[in-house]
């Protein structure tokens, strides 16, 4: 457990009851060990992720459930950086799975959209593209300066990135598979995203491939969700439209997501940042990191005790028992109380 900053610390804390109640429940034990990483240890001893930390993590756990990272007091956000882009790349989590689910038509910001309009999951790939911070500076601080940054894209990296897409909607009878690319434009990089792409759909000729530019992604998806199922795409291009898909189910306090590789331990974080300006108010929505944990016991292969905690969240939302964030008068504490409540029911 790492709760990380800001409002990380009390989201985490009401997944850590969820976690507790449905693992009693079943009679299964979940060990779960507080790690301290994040600004404040970084402010006090410089450290970041202390040595041996990847090792450790590899040895001793199965899962990282973390909170958030981002604190006003470190202005370029060195710590989280390190921190959470460090375990996905070091950890080799090449897998961001983000799923997008309405729970209730009221927190949808389209008019007219039903629960069954918002139902898609987004995989993007999570340890290259733009993400690598390859590249440098020339001229520095001169008029005449020069910045690149370099989109790094192997075939080893978007092909399993691609082919876990197809192996999700398989298993899930998903019969939709999408790409989203820019390469009309990136004519080397996402070239070899689309012929991957088009290879690894021949050999899954149950399932329909299509692409899409991912200008024209953002476009669709908030013209007519319902059309997507499963959507594959970049590191950048993931990161921007899974903040848009975010807003479709209800904001950032809803949306869950792991950093994972299959079979091996992974990181589970909401989507939502560190939220400085509602820290310690008991304000935040508790749901998104709730909903995260329970992709967390997915992944353990706790799959029941997963669709319990999903269910209870739904129920919530259903009830009202939820945050001003999306429309109720509860606090953080409260709400992880009534879903608590629900799980032990
Ligand atoms: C996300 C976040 C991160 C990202 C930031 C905090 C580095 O926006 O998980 O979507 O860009 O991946
Ligand atoms: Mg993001």
């Amino acid at each position: 457990m790492v709760p990380g900053d800001g409002i990380g610390v009390e989201v985490i804390a009401e997944a850590v009851k969820a976690l507790t109640t449905v693992a009693d429940a079943a009679g299964k034990s979940l060990r779960m060990t507080p790690f301290d990483w994040g600004a404040e240890r970084y402010l006090k001893t410089g450290v970041t992720l202390p040595p041996g930390t990847i090792k450790m993590l590899q040895e001793g756990f199965d899962a990282i459930l973390l909170g958030a990272m981002g604190d006003p007091r470190v202005p370029d956000n060195r710590h989280a950086a390190d921190i959470l882009l460090g375990l996905r790349f070091k950890l080799d989590l090449y897998v961001n799975y983000r799923p997008v689910r309405l729970f209730h038509e009221k927190l949808c910001p389209l008019k007219g959209a039903r629960r069954e309009d918002v139902d898609f999951v987004v995989f993007r790939e999570n340890t290259e593209g733009l993400y690598v911070m390859m590249g440098g500076n020339f001229k520095k601080d001169t008029p005449d300066e020069v910045a690149t940054e370099i989109d790094l894209n192997t075939r080893k990296g978007v092909e399993r990135i691609v082919r876990h897409a197809f192996a999700f909607a398989a298993a899930r009878g998903r019969k939709k598979v999408l790409m989203a690319d820019k390469s009309n434009v990136l004519i080397h990089a996402h070239d070899l995203w689309q012929r991957v792409f088009k290879a690894v759909a021949a050999e899954n000729p149950g399932i329909e491939a299509t692409h899409l530019y991912v200008d024209n992604l953002t476009l669709q998806m908030i013209r007519e969700p319902g059309q997507f199922q499963v959507i594959v795409t970049s590191n950048m291009f993931g990161d921007i439209v899974t903040d848009l898909a975010a807003g479709l189910q209800g904001g950032l306090g809803m949306a869950a997501s792991g950093n994972i590789h299959p079979g091996r331990i992974s990181l589970f974080e909401p989507v939502h940042g560190s939220a400085p300006r509602f820290a310690g108010k008991n304000a935040a929505n508790p749901m998104g990191a709730i909903l995260t944990a329970g992709l967390m016991l997915e992944h353990l292969g706790w799959g029941e005790e997963a669709d319990r905690i999903e269910a209870a969240v739904r129920w919530a939302v259903e009830n009202d028992r939820t945050t001003p964030d999306i429309g109720g008068g509860l606090g953080t504490r409260e709400v992880g109380e009534a879903i608590t409540g629900r799980l032990h029911g």
